[in-house]
C-alpha cells in the first residue's frame, strides 16, 4: 500500500537527520501527483531558529526540483504513533493545496491520514492576498 511505502521511506530519512541538540529525529517523504517521491530530514543549526524541518526539506527538494502538485506527505519520528506536523509545517504544506494528504504513524503499525485542511482549518493561503487587492 502506498501509505506505508511512505512511511516506510520517511522512517528511511529520519536515520539522515542532523540533530545534535534535540537528538529527535524526524523524516518525511513526499509524493508528487507525477509519481515522484522526495524525502527530507530535519537539520539543526547551533542558532536554533535556523533549523529546518523534515517536512519543508522534503518540500524545498520538491519545489527546487521543478514539482509542486503534491498528492501526500508521511512523517515518522522517534516517538511510537503520530508525529503531527509544527505550525510552520502546516502552513508551508498548505500552500500547495488543501487536499495533500498527511500520513502519520508507523509502516509496522497503526497510522492516520489527514488532509492538510484536517490539520489547518481556516488556514491563510494565497486567496487571502488577492482578497486584500
Ligand atoms: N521537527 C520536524 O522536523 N518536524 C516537525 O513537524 C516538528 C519538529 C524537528 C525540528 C527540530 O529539529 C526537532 O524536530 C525538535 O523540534
Amino acid at each position: 500500500m502506498e501509505e506505508i511505502k511512505l512511511l516506510k521511506l520517511a522512517e528511511k530519512a529520519k536515520e539522515n537527520a542532523y540533530v545534535p541538540y534535540s537528538k529527535f529525529h524526524v523524516g518525511a517523504a513526499l509524493l508528487t501527483k507525477s509519481g515522484k517521491i522526495f524525502t527530507g530530514c530535519n537539520v539543526e543549526c547551533a542558532s536554533y531558529g535556523g533549523t529546518n524541518c523534515a517536512e519543508r526539506t522534503a518540500i524545498f527538494k520538491a519545489i527546487s526540483e521543478g514539482e509542486k502538485d503534491f498528492e501526500a506527505i508521511a512523517i515518522a519520528s522517534d516517538i511510537k504513533g503520530e508525529t503531527y506536523p509544527c505550525g510552520i509545517c502546516r502552513q508551508v504544506i498548505l500552500e500547495f493545496g488543501r487536499d495533500i494528504k498527511v500520513i502519520l504513524g508507523e509502516s509496522d503499525g497503526e497510522y492516520k491520514i489527514f488532509t492538510i485542511e484536517d490539520l489547518l482549518p481556516y488556514g491563510f493561503t494565497g486567496a487571502d492576498l488577492e482578497k486584500g487587492k
